[in-house]
């Protein structure tokens, strides 16, 4: 077979131009059905991706997803540490992201130098990363969490055991206090959206909507999460939202989640919390970096594509694994 030309990338993506008047939807169905690929997507990409997607959920969902499929290809439309994730999961597939741009301010406010130094300060502590940070910070690391089950897997371990938590202060935090434990250090990074979420505007949103039931996901700060009924993963909001009897819901995480809570319940009213800087809606600008123009042209030349040295994806994939299993 002939080899495909891997086109050049500005900005992390393949900047090509695309015939006009190509369907690109159906273009993408045609190709992931040729190559056999998957495309997972994060709830916080746009409508547009989350409608094109084999998948959507939020990264423990994602990871599992990425676990168990058979397809050759997976696209994953989301993060970088989420693609590396899928990467480290599946040593042998090809994983591709459609932009290598697509940072996350709370995976990148930890690194392998910064936790090796936080180690020696405190020697006899277990490492419970959440998995957004980088492989190289996840092979320092004794066990991953998401925020879907950070809470099973720290009860799980002994009382007096010594933990250092990171990269999330809001989550670690919260951690900490609904698990009661001493002995929790937590590292200080934070994401740029939950972490600015305002709580006089959710405060006001209430007062307008007192019927309204708030959710929110635990990397917001302590002044959110206290006027909260639901504290949870993406998952367990949009599961709320439509188990709830409530017709209205003020929601505090990335407004992509609002695509799939109106698709399953669309006479309900979604309420987003703005930021702090008057913004109304406070969205992830790495997730947004996905579009449906990228992931056509990154599985047509298959590339870029997210790789992982042997040796570094196999002590990233031992604290991904022990994750796995304590989550059953
Ligand atoms: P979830 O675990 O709810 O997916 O949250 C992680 C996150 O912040 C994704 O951006
Ligand atoms: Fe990272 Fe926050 Fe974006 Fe999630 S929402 S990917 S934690 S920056």
């Amino acid at each position: 077979m002939a080899e495909v030309i891997k086109p050049n990338l500005k900005n992390g993506h393949i900047d090509m131009p695309i015939p006009e008047g190509l369907d690109l939807k159906a273009e993408i169905a045609k190709m992931k059905k040729e190559k056999n690929a998957v495309i997972l997507a994060h709830y916080y990409t746009t409508d547009e991706v989350q409608e094109i997607a084999d998948y959507t959920g939020d990264s423990l969902g994602l990871a599992q997803q990425a676990a168990k499929t058979q397809a050759d290809i997976i696209l994953f439309a989301g993060v970088h540490f989420m693609a590396e994730t899928a990467k480290v999961l599946c040593p042998n597939k090809k994983v591709l992201i459609p932009d290598l741009a697509t940072s996350c301010s709370l995976a990148d406010s930890i690194n392998e130098k910064s936790l090796a130094e936080f180690k020696k300060q405190y020697p006899d502590h277990t490492v419970i990363s959440y998995v957004n940070t980088t492989a190289e910070v996840k092979a320092l690391t004794d066990i991953v969490v998401t925020s879907s089950n950070a809470q099973k897997i720290v009860s799980q371990l002994p009382a007096d055991e010594k933990v250092i938590f990171g990269p999330d202060k809001n989550l670690g935090n919260y951690i900490k206090k609904v698990t009661g434990r001493e002995n929790f250090v937590v590292w200080q990074g934070g994401c740029h959206v939950h972490d600015h979420f305002d709580p006089e505007k959710l405060r006001e949103l209430k007062t307008q909507h007192p019927n309204a039931v708030v959710l929110a996901h635990p990397e917001c700060p302590e002044t959110i999460l206290e006027q909260a009924d639901v504290i949870g993963a993406t998952s367990l909001l949009l599961k709320k939202s439509y188990e709830l009897d409530a017709q209205e819901f003020i929601v505090a995480t990335e407004p992509g989640i609002f695509y799939e809570m109106k698709k399953r319940s669309p006479q309900k009213t979604f309420i987003p919390v703005p930021n702090v800087n008057g913004r109304p809606l406070n969205v992830c600008i790495n997730m947004k970096r996905n579009t449906i123009q990228k992931i056509y042209l990154t599985l047509k030349y298959e590339f870029p594509e997210v790789d992982i040295p042997k040796e570094l994806g196999e002590k990233a994939q031992i604290c991904i694994n022990r994750m796995m299993e304590m989550s059953k």
